[in-house]
């Protein structure tokens, strides 16, 4: 379910026509929704019920300040993968206590700002990363709180670039180290051991893979208070899909996935830390594009628009396909075409979609690219120096620019030309 409507023939975010802020702020941008944003967390937040809960949303998906906001006042802590994610969410009003620290690559001093910032927890991918982050709290005479991320050798089902849980991936501590990790921890004098963290992949439409990982992981939580440890967090990581334009079948709801969580740690008596992105942000954005010419092609007809790969990369990078549809709803009896919209950079990887029914459209038109919220704005580039798109936050009738588009004397003024074309 989103906020994002036809009403008498115009599509709306929420009760905004999505033509007036096209006018207002020119096109390509991205357009989000308060109230989805809201819905989706709620939904989230309400199956998790009964358990000891707390969302930390994974800002990677989308840092964007105001949407991170949003969902803080609504008690969302953040995962956080960079020093500069972690300022965002310190910028939107996460609080400190509330923020987890990913990542199989944290500086020492991403670790030394994080450990000043008084953060929850910083997730430890391997065993380097565990002294060093001993050392650096020890300089700063303090101690890091920390769970220690495993590798459960589980095969999450979902596309290879973002599937993070089998063995052969960077991420993690291997499954049978993890323990001799957790000790180590234990007798470390500047951290202190909280608990033991998985994540197994992102855009996952089936449930099995997380029983199996998180099977493990009450496996591993047993075997550690066994030998007297003690583990008092436990954090399932993100990964719930979201449905996209691809036919596949809707992805569990996020009752199910609870009721997983229900099953394999709800015994536990840890606090459940749970990393969810894209399905708290996905279906609350859509990138709104402008056509720019309908060529004819040998055996195609191409729907040229003025978004590109550089603004939102997922189809180019994972084949993803997202849903397009136009702005001013078309006839029910309109005949739609086979059409192949995509953006003006010079690689062919620049397709949004591949014969797709659209109903006819001309140059001017504006399209709709939907479940754009997630790891779209964040994942841009100004490639073929064309500037970033700006963000837009919808909420009710009112709109607001939440990130304006650099102008050309911005990027321009990047640039550093060395002394020596001085005396050219
Ligand atoms: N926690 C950790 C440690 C992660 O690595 C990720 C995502 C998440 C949480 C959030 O996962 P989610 O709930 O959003 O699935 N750019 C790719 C997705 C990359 C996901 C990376 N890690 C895409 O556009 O599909």
């Amino acid at each position: 379910m989103h906020h994002f409507q036809y009403r008498a023939g115009e599509l709306h975010a929420e009760d905004v026509p999505v033509s007036r802020i096209a006018k207002a702020v020119g096109t390509p941008f991205y357009c989000y929704s308060t109230a989805t944003l809201e819905r989706h967390y709620g939904v989230f937040a309400d199956a998790l019920r009964g358990l000891d809960a707390h969302i930390h949303y994974a800002m990677k998906a989308n840092s964007n300040v105001a949407v991170v906001r949003t969902l803080a006042n609504l008690g969302a802590g953040a995962d956080v993968v960079s020093e500069g994610e972690l300022r965002l969410a310190l910028a939107a009003g996460v609080p400190a206590r509330r923020i987890v620290f990913s990542g199989v690559g944290k500086t020492r001093s991403e670790l030394a700002f994080a450990i000043k910032a008084g953060i929850l927890q910083i997730n430890v991918e391997s065993e380097p990363e565990l002294f060093a982050l001993n050392e650096v709290a020890g300089e700063l005479g303090l101690v890091a709180p920390v769970s220690i991320r495993v590798n459960p050798d589980v095969d999450a089902g979902t596309h290879d670039k973002i599937t993070t849980g089998r063995k052969e991936n960077k991420f993690g501590i291997e499954w049978t180290r993890a323990h001799a990790v957790f000790r180590r921890a234990v007798d470390l004098p500047h951290v202190e051991a909280l608990g033991v963290a998985v994540h197994i992949g992102s855009q996952l439409t089936d449930l099995q893979p997380f029983r199996d990982a998180f099977l493990r992981v009450r496996e591993l939580v047993t075997m550690l208070r066994a030998d007297g440890l003690g583990v008092r967090h436990v954090d399932v990581g993100g990964g719930l899909g979201v449905p996209y334009g691809d036919g596949s079948g809707p992805p569990p709801l996020p009752s199910e996935y609870a009721a997983v969580i229900r099953e394999t740690l709800g015994g536990l008596g840890c606090r459940i830390l749970l990393e969810p992105g894209r399905l708290i942000v996905g279906n609350a954005g859509i990138l709104v594009t402008r056509v720019v010419y309908v060529k004819e092609g040998a055996t195609r007809t191409f729907v040229i628009v003025d978004a590109a790969m550089n603004d939102l990369v997922r189809p180019a990078m994972y084949g993803a396909l997202h849903d397009i549809a136009p702005v001013r709803e078309s006839d029910v009896d309109a005949r739609r075409h086979p059409v192949d919209v995509v953006g003006p950079v010079c690689e062919s990887g620049d397709t949004f979609a591949q014969q797709i029914s659209l109903p006819p459209v001309v140059g001017g038109d504006l399209l709709a690219i939907g479940t754009a919220g997630a790891y779209g704005a964040v994942m841009s580039s100004d490639y073929n120096a064309r500037p970033l798109v700006p963000e837009v936050l919808v909420k009710g009738d009112a709109f607001a620019i939440v990130r304006r588009r650099p102008t050309y004397e911005e990027m321009l003024a990047r640039e550093i030309l060395p002394d020596w074309f001085d005396h050219d």
